[in-house]
């Protein structure tokens, strides 16, 4: 074997992917890549240039020439660092306004192309946990471990306002939250290019009523059964 396991963590907007897959990294020493996070870096990128975003030439220049990095935080609660062209972006890239655009940047080829072999470079040698939309079905379709989390629409627009107060940016409705949710799932979902979809190989979790700690045991068992076992035979 020559590189080192691959857990893909899929799902839709909110159902734990982040906060679950950097604690599963934690638990079993890998490598922690945030997707989402580089789609939105970019997004950022495209509103603050100010490119139409319908501007696939423009965007594709721009992606094959910018630097997206990301940088761990100091313990496993805190979230990704994200810097693109040598300006920090970790907050910025969870405004409502990138939140929005970004489906329809995600969409386009160039951009899937470059920030999909950009996934694929870092992840060469395996070690990784890595979660996303594509991950299991077109990153790494050979992943050892492939997890779908899932959520009811309430659920997650719930977790999401809960997010919001915490951040002190509470005066956003439920309603209008899951209206968001079901939007960007439906892009994401319904676009030609490695559309949001559970891979056939996938193992699909439903997060409702659990807690973080409950969905990341679960994880980390299976892959004490399924993955180290194999790797050891
Ligand atoms: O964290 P949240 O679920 O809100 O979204 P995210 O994981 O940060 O992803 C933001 C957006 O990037 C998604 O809505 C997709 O449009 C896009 N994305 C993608 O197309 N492919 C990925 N592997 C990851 C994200
Ligand atoms: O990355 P994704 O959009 O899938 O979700 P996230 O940003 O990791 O999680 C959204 C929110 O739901 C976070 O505040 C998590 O702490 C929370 N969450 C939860 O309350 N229960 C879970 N089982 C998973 C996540």
């Amino acid at each position: 074997q020559d590189r080192q396991p691959i857990v893909a963590i899929d799902g839709p907007a909110g159902a734990g992917k982040s906060t679950v897959t950097r604690q599963i990294a934690q638990a079993l020493g890998l490598l922690y890549l945030d997707t989402g996070a580089m789609y939105r870096a970019l997004t950022w990128l495209v509103l603050q240039s100010g490119i139409d975003i319908q501007d696939e030439p423009a965007i594709a220049e721009l992606v094959s020439k910018c630097e997206i990095q990301l940088v761990p935080g100091e313990n496993p609660q805190e979230p990704v660092r994200v810097w693109i062209d040598q300006q920090e972006v970790t907050e910025a890239i969870r405004d409502l306004e990138v939140t929005s655009n970004v489906s329809a940047i995600a969409a386009q080829p160039a951009v899937r192309k470059e920030l999909v072999k950009q996934q694929q470079r870092y992840g060469r040698k395996g070690g990784i946990a890595i979660e996303g939309r594509d991950i299991g079905t077109h990153v790494f379709p050979d992943a050892e471990l492939k997890i779908f989390l899932t959520a009811s629409v309430q659920e997650r627009a719930r977790r999401r306002q809960q997010d919001l107060k915490n951040q002190g940016k509470g005066d956003i409705s439920l309603d209008e939250l899951e209206r968001l949710i079901y939007e960007r799932d439906r892009k994401d979902s319904t676009r030609t290019l490695a559309p949001l979809q559970k891979a056939v190989d996938a193992i699909e979790i439903n997060t409702d009523g659990l807690t973080i700690a409950e969905v990341r045991d679960r994880i980390v068992a299976l892959y004490h059964e399924r993955v180290s076992t194999a790797a050891k035979a």
